[in-house]
């Protein structure tokens, strides 16, 4: 096969990354909090109820930014709920997912939950746009963040939160354009809402940032129309629009699957078309960034039918995917085009944290284990801080029946605060191992440090209860690095990572 190849040359970067392109999503729906990261009684539980064996692998994974509480769940909530002695919180109906709410896991918990983490965790929190509205927002971010001396503030601290939440990063509603949300609206609705929440919220605090909803995915009909409308009312008012998207094959075409980041980058593109074109017309300076809080492979058609047979269960085993090398490979793809976008792309949230569509899995009472997409989000927060290379890959194609012909290589390169280089690659390519071929310019780049790769001679392989480290990536022998050129050789169908100084 002939070499794929790009150049690095700092003079040519895209943008640095905003550490929340790293976040993550924790949402009351199936086991994710209940017996995910909460479970009282476990050998591994301290004594608020959080499972250490889980904060050691979300350290380890290295979210940023974790979203809560959902979701389509967030729709139906009442934050009041979940706060308070636990006598005293309800057990509620979840409309979203047909389950039953014990609230026994809320606010206070979850920021307990993000501290433990450590400082790189921070809270992103949605308010119900859609069975409520301004003034629930309102009491909510005034319990959450005001210091002392009202009744909500003081309410927080008799609840045994003394200090404020200090929370920033608030989105207004969650996917209201689609009709399965509790609450749905249209973009009129809904922009209105959003516009009236967000100049009440920056009363209590200006410098609050606020994510308005886009579209719940590209494939709506109201897609691009709805982002033009929403932003019309609230361009002065909001900091980011959200994107959301899920990818998995469809009638096992894997190519395509493969190739699922070619969606995932004309989408952002799309979307950035709209913000700017919205402030084009209002004739604005400012600019609307894009927050990606929902991403993820998903084998979705497979949930639908789930959530219908349920009964107001309490957290049951729901969206529980378990990956293949395959799906980690898309899901290394998909992070290579939230970073080649980083200068617009400053807030992402991988779907979601624990067992549901999740890269740690727990059993009730027993392990948590990394599915194989735990490594490439791991890897991509550790190595992809800095700034990213503007990288214009020559590659050989391949045909897909979705995209048509699409590079076999996808690719992407931070450099870090202290000059040294990684470089984040994947080899779409089922079949041949993909020569490479990088000529670096003006980085004085002289060792490789590592070269990692995940891949498998069998690319379904998963790690599961039974065999919790079945994959895990290799190191990659034959890498080289001489005369300003790097060459290496990507394994069929790989994730690979090649850190250079
Ligand atoms: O992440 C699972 C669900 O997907 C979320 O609750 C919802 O916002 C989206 O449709």
């Amino acid at each position: 096969m002939r070499a794929a190849r790009f150049t690095l040359d700092p003079a040519f970067t895209v943008g640095e990354v905003n550490p929340r392109l790293f976040g993550s999503f924790v949402e009351h729906l199936g086991r994710c909090v209940y017996t995910g990261v909460f479970e009282p009684g476990h050998p591994a539980a301290d004594a608020e109820g959080l499972r250490q064996d889980v904060l050691e692998l979300v350290r380890e994974l290295g979210v940023t930014a974790v979203r809560y509480p959902g979701g389509n769940f967030v729709s139906g909530h009442r934050w009041e709920d979940s706060v308070g002695p636990l006598r005293d919180r309800p057990r509620r109906l979840d409309l979203a997912w047909r389950s039953t709410e014990t609230n026994r896991f809320g606010l206070s918990e979850y920021i307990a939950f993000l501290k433990k983490i450590g400082p790189q965790a921070e809270p992103m929190i949605a308010v119900n746009l859609g069975t409520r509205g301004v003034a629930e927002a309102l009491a909510l971010q005034e319990y959450a963040n005001h210091p002392a001396g009202t009744a909500l503030s003081d309410l927080r601290a008799e609840h045994g939160d003394k200090d404020p939440f200090g929370i920033r990063l608030w989105c207004l509603g969650n996917e209201m354009d689609g009709p399965w949300q509790t609450g749905h609206k249209t973009a009129e609705e809904y922009g209105r809402v959003a516009a009236e929440t967000a100049r009440a919220m920056r009363r209590i605090d200006p410098d609050v940032e606020l994510v308005a909803c886009g579209s719940s995915s590209r494939a709506m009909d109201t897609f691009a129309a709805w982002e033009a409308t929403v932003l019309q009312e609230t361009y002065d008012l909001v900091d980011h629009i959200s994107l959301h998207a899920y990818y998995e094959p469809h009638d096992g075409d894997v190519d395509s699957f493969l190739a699922s980041a070619v969606d995932m980058e004309s989408f952002i593109e799309s979307v950035v078309a709209t913000c700017d074109h919205v402030g084009a017309r209002l004739k604005s300076t400012k600019r609307i960034d894009l927050s990606f809080d929902e991403w993820n492979v998903w084998y979705m058609s497979k949930a639908q039918a789930e959530v219908s047979a349920l009964d107001w269960p309490e957290a049951p085993r729901l969206l529980e995917d378990n990956y293949s090398v395959l799906d980690a490979v898309v899901l290394g793809s998909l992070l290579i085009a939230l970073l080649r976008h980083a200068d617009r792309v400053t807030v992402a949230c991988l779907a979601q944290l624990v067992n549901v569509i999740a890269p740690i899995m727990t059993e009730p009472g027993g392990p948590a284990w990394r599915q194989t997409t735990f490594f490439p989000f791991s890897q991509a927060s550790r190595y992809g801080r800095g700034e990213v290379l503007d990288v214009r890959v020559d590659s050989p194609t391949y045909g897909t029946a979705k995209y048509g012909e699409a590079d076999l290589l996808h690719a992407t390169a931070v450099r870090a605060e202290d000059g040294s280089v990684t470089v984040f690659a994947v080899n779409r390519s089922r079949t041949g191992a993909l020569p490479l071929e990088v000529a670096l310019s003006g980085l004085h780049l002289t060792d490789i440090v590592e070269h990692s790769a995940l891949a498998d001679a069998d690319p379904d392989a998963r790690n599961t209860l039974a065999d919790p480290e079945r994959v895990a990536p290799h190191p990659v022998d034959g890498t080289a690095l001489s005369g300003g050129r790097l060459t290496a050789a990507l394994e069929p169908l790989s994730w690979n990572v090649i850190r250079l100084r």
